[in-house]
């Protein structure tokens, strides 16, 4: 297994592009299934997620071409097989995102049901229940989700018992080939869900809404090819905001709306840093010191769950106690161990951690347990005295593309080594 090899220190400088959006990318990618047809979709990021996305739907029967770096044509006419395999599911939850649009092309689905992952037990209770809801005839079968429905799903009135991203967009999916309307209270607001929703409008459906917490569809027969453009990864933003913030550096993040971060640079702003939002971008310039900032993780627009490890880490050196507390998953504070070896102060009481700042962290070999505390931790050995190595960063390359190629741009002593490699 790969690992990063990082000497910290070293203040980044400079410009940085983020890339687009894994967690918009993969909900567009599955609604191809809902319309026969060539689409063309864009600025998607060089991720293992997004080869997972891709063999999956191919796998379904789509034809997946990447005709350029980030460029890929799906063509998906012959879509006609509807089991999804666990070999391929296990490996990632957002397979789920099939279920709304398989069952509405083709009036069955088998999916593996994703199982738990290490930030919590993340179930699909709400997909089901909304899936239910429209029609579908549900069967637990096995370790699968067996749906079988006759002709169309019917619009219902569904209400979200949770606020969930995934769960409202397979519910969005499925609605827009149902017969009659449907709307969907309590909707998670988050930029992916109206990304996907703009997409969707765009292949002929009628979606209301999108972003706010009452999503209305009008179901229409048929819907049709189209193209789109993926949106920026504001969670890659996030972090590379926190990377300028920890090494006390001065960097640029371009190609991200900066309304999208703003939770995040709320707080950054006080904790110290001189936060200059641009058309499109942000600059995030470090004073110097680090001020403690108690942070509480919401749903959009409130601080990202998806954020959390990434502040955690530079709260490790905050001139003072910080209290954050981790409010959508039951079990995201693997980092705070590995963290603690590098000298980290952190305690943590159930859903709260409190993070007492050090003078300075030092490095050492450390291992990522998922995709953001792996994050979390390659950000604090760019702050860190010495060198730090963190292993199995199969998880970092889940969701970030060419990050140590982008840091190394930036001024970050940081490379890559094959596993195996005598050091
Ligand atoms: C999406 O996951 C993101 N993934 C996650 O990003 C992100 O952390 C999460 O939303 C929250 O913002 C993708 O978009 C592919 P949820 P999702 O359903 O949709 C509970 C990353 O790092 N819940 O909004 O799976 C659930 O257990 C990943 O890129 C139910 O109880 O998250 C959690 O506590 C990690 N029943 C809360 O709701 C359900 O049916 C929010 O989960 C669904 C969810």
């Amino acid at each position: 297994m790969d690992r990063v090899v990082i000497n910290g220190g070293a203040p980044l400088r400079g410009e940085v592009a983020v890339s687009g959006a894994k967690n918009a990318a993969l909900p567009i990618f599955t609604a191809t299934l809902l319309a026969g047809g060539e689409y063309e979709l864009s600025n998607i990021p060089d991720l293992q997620d997004i080869r997972t996305i891709a063999l999956l739907i191919e796998k379904l029967g789509a034809k997946v071409t990447r005709t350029g770096g980030s460029t890929y044509t799906i063509n998906s006419e012959n879509v006609s097989n509807h089991q999804a395999p666990y070999d391929l599911v296990r490996t990632m939850r957002a397979s789920c995102l099939v279920l709304g649009p398989l069952t509405a092309r083709l009036g069955r689905a088998r999916v593996s049901l994703p199982g738990g992952c290490a930030i919590g037990e993340r179930p699909i209770d709400q997909h089901l229940k909304g899936l239910s809801a429209l029609g579908a005839d549900i069967k637990i079968d096995h370790g699968y989700v067996d749906i079988k429905m006759e002709g169309r799903f019917k619009g219902a009135s569904i209400v979200m018992d949770v606020i969930t991203v995934t769960g409202t967009m397979n519910l969005m999916m499925a609605a827009t080939l149902a017969e009659g309307s449907t709307v969907i209270k309590n909707a998670a607001k988050e930029p992916e869900v109206v990304a996907l929703a703009v997409f969707l409008n765009d292949m002929g459906a009628k979606i209301d809404g999108a972003g706010s917490d009452t999503v209305c569809i009008e179901g229409v027969r048929h819907l049709h090819a189209a193209n789109a453009r993926i949106i920026p990864d504001r969670i890659e933003a996030g972090t590379f905001m926190v990377a300028s913030a920890i090494t006390g550096g001065d960097v640029t993040i371009t190609g991200i709306d900066p309304l999208l971060v703003r939770s995040l640079s709320d707080k950054l702003s006080q904790s110290g840093c001189v936060i200059s939002e641009l058309k499109t971008g942000a600059r995030v310039k470090s004073t110097g010191s680090i001020r403690p900032v108690d942070v509480t993780t919401a749903e959009y627009p409130g601080f990202p769950t998806d954020m959390q490890a990434q502040i955690m880490a530079l709260m490790t050196l905050a001139d003072g106690a910080s209290v954050i507390t981790e409010s959508i998953f039951e079990n995201r504070f693997m980092h705070v161990g590995e963290l603690r070896r590098m000298g980290a102060d952190i305690s943590v009481s159930g859903a709260t951690a409190t993070v007492r700042g050090v003078s300075s962290l030092s490095g050492a070999p450390l291992m990522a347990t998922d995709l953001r505390a792996s994050a979390s931790l390659i950000l604090a050995g760019l702050a860190a005295k010495g060198e730090t190595t963190v292993s199995r960063i199969y998880h970092l390359d889940r969701g970030y593309e060419h990050i140590e190629a982008k840091l190394k741009r930036i001024g970050a002593s940081i490379s890559r080594e094959k596993a195996g490699k005598a050091r």
